[in-house]
């Protein structure tokens, strides 16, 4: 303590100045920043108008202080490198709090903790956090601005590096202010690195701190995140607000919020259809999102790649937007093999975290081309050749860049009202036993494939990478309220749902190994191939074979034309064991028995009646 709280946040900066807006709502924003001003103690205050000049003098700064490393325009113009402190890469699942009133409303698969014993913690660890910093309050909106599926919020942040890549992933400013002044609910998020800075003294390069706290207040509507830079951690809009607290407003008000891309696929023929798959961080969306497919006439066009927001129209569909305004995509394995329309996104004005800088000013990761350059500097700031035995990227690292970038990006991505679902794919990491492709028999079978997804484990998250772990509906890490509930919450939507209206579920595993430790699937561009069969089928133009698990394609339905796939892995590629799958359906009730009462008896019954058609083989 010491030094006063700075309230005063007319600053003769020339921009940044507390808005001259009037309203009803603004004064409850700016008491809320006064409020959390006086306890984290910045010296300034700074209200993001959301700019480009703004952000061109963010930026320049940031490079002043050594926080980002300006990369040759001639190679990547307006894009910057952002060198993590190297314990801080990745979301932190042990860190992150649910804090609900009620144990039981966080379920079994969150950290739950009291809310009057955390936010004593958060009051000691925020006490004067943010001192000899800037606070800035950024105001933005998930969906277009006023949208009928659209929220807004507030960040509160210490963080430059949170401010810009907020405004490449939020649509951030004025506008927001207005929409809040004029008496629109808004969330409240308060995020600071933990490294108070004494009066004189040097800022590191990413500050962040030892002890970190992602802690979601579901019943006030509430983030505060402490000690972490991290996008996942720190970018509050994304998995914090627009996942978790998202979800638990949706259960309320009858909508989903769900780890999804979102994308317009267009047949031969020239019929749109929206596919929305969720599948768990680092498995594959923003490849999906931007899928090339490999097999002609097929067009993809993005509309999201990382979370959807669903809601059950009049008309008996379910309408999807994407809230978010960028992606925060893993840069390694993109490259133009892979994805290009993710490596063409890239071409400038992005925010690299953790890839390798090249000697001609360049950024380079593993996987963007086929051979390594001789000599790099890896992520971490050291010499770097092929021969040093260890990634020059860290294998988390990360772009940001606009969605409208984006060469494939819909013409309409940014429709307020959204699109409507046709089809819905779950998916994961599997090894073994999942079949490249399987549907669903109806929307209850559909959420039990949702609810008993169980995928290898990335380096999106800490933990041991390659372990496999049920993350149903890829939201284990997402979903603020009780897991079993959540279940019991898609049943519900789905019951509004006009029977030939609802999309239909699917699960896809891209990532299903041979003996020899290699995937069988060439994936990627190919995986339109897929597409390509979920879409005749649910246009009736193909059967399906039934089976223990769900319904297969018949191999001759498939669109193989031009594939080198040897005969015994396009087998493997579906084959069922029915030992595995009884082993999986022992598991399964293991699982789903931590739901007690919580879990919906017809998920129960599903796991039931899988037994019963596995036994009978
Ligand atoms: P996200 O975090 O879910 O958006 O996942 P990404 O699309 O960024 O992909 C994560 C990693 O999985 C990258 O290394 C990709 O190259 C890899 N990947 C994505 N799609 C496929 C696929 O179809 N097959 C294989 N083998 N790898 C994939
Ligand atoms: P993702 O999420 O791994 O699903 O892209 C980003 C993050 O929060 O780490
Ligand atoms: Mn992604």
């Amino acid at each position: 303590s010491g030094r006063p709280a700075a309230t005063d946040s007319t600053r003769p900066s020339g921009r940044g100045i507390r808005p001259s807006l009037e309203g009803p709502g603004l004064a409850a924003l700016t008491a809320w920043v006064d409020q959390v001003a006086a306890l984290t103690q910045p010296d300034r205050i700074h209200w993001v108008d959301g700019s480009a000049a703004e952000n061109d003098a963010l930026l320049r700064e940031m490079v002043d202080e050594g926080k980002l490393i300006k990369l040759n325009p001639e190679w990547r113009p307006g894009s910057y490198l952002a060198r993590s402190h190297p314990s801080d890469v990745a979301r932190l699942e042990s860190r992150t709090y649910i804090a609900s009133e009620r144990e039981e409303d966080a379920g079994p698969t969150n950290n739950w903790i009291a809310p009057a014993q955390i936010r004593q913690t958060l009051d000691g660890v925020f006490e004067g956090s943010m001192r000899g910093r800037t606070m800035y309050v950024v105001p933005f909106s998930m969906g277009a601005v006023g949208g009928p599926l659209s929220h807004i919020g507030v960040q509160v942040t210490d963080s430059a590096y949170a401010v810009a890549s907020i405004g490449i992933m939020t649509r951030v400013g004025t506008a927001v202010l207005e929409q809040i002044a004029a008496g629109a609910p808004w969330v409240k998020t308060v995020h600071s690195v933990g490294t108070p800075l004494a009066p004189g003294e040097a800022d590191v390069a990413w500050p962040c701190n030892d002890e970190k706290y992602i802690v979601h207040f579901p019943d006030t509507l509430e983030v505060w995140s402490y000690g972490s830079g991290y996008g996942g951690n720190a970018i509050l809009a994304k998995k914090c607000f627009a996942l978790r607290i998202a979800s638990v407003i949706g259960r309320d008000e009858g909508w989903l919020a769900e780890h999804m891309l979102l994308i317009r696929v267009i047949d031969p023929k020239g019929k749109a259809y929206h596919v929305a798959a969720a599948f768990p961080s680092a498995c594959g969306k923003t490849n999906l999102a931007m899928l090339r497919p490999t097999i002609p006439g097929w067009r993809v066009e993005t509309l999201g790649d990382d979370i959807t927001w669903i809601r059950p129209g009049e008309d008996g569909r379910l309408w999807a937007i994407n809230p978010e305004a960028g992606f925060f995509g893993v840069a390694p394995g993109t490259g133009e093999s892979t994805n290009v329309t993710a490596v063409e996104t890239l071409w400038g004005n992005t925010i690299f975290t953790n890839v390798a800088l090249r000697p001609d000013g360049d950024v380079w990761w593993e996987g963007l081309t086929d051979e390594a350059p001789p000599h790099l500097t890896d992520w971490e700031g050291n010499d770097w050749t092929p021969a040093s035995g260890r990634p020059a990227a860290h294998p988390n690292s990360r772009f940001t860049v606009a969605a409208a970038q984006c060469p494939q990006i819909a013409d309409d991505w940014e429709t307020p009202e959204g699109v409507p679902l046709d089809v819905i794919l779950f998916g994961g990491r599997r090894a073994t036993n999942v079949p490249l492709v399987l549907e669903a028999t109806d929307w209850s079978h559909g959420v039990f494939l949702g609810s008993t997804v169980s995928s290898e484990k990335t380096a999106a998250q800490e933990g041991t990478v390659g372990e496999l772990r049920r993350d149903p509906f890829a939201m284990l890490p997402f979903c603020g309220y009780n897991m079993g509930d959540y279940f019991g919450h898609w049943l519900k939507v789905g019951e509004k749902l006009r029977f030939d209206r609802a999309p239909r579920i699917f699960q896809v595993n891209w990532f299903r190994k041979g003996d020899d430790g290699r995937f069988l699937w060439p994936g990627f561009g190919d995986n339109a191939r897929v597409i390509d069969w979920i879409i005749r089928r649910i246009d009736g133009q193909v059967e399906a074979v039934d089976s223990p698990i769900g319904r297969l394609p018949r191999v001759e339905d498939l669109d193989l034309t031009g594939l080198d796939l040897p005969e015994a892995d396009l087998a493997e590629l579906f084959a069922i064991d029915t030992e595995s799958w009884l082993a999986e359906a022992d598991l399964t009730e293991e699982f789903f028995d931590t739901f007690g009462s919580h879990l919906p008896a017809a998920l129960r019954t599903e796991l039931a009646a899988l037994r019963y058609r596995l036994q009978r083989v």
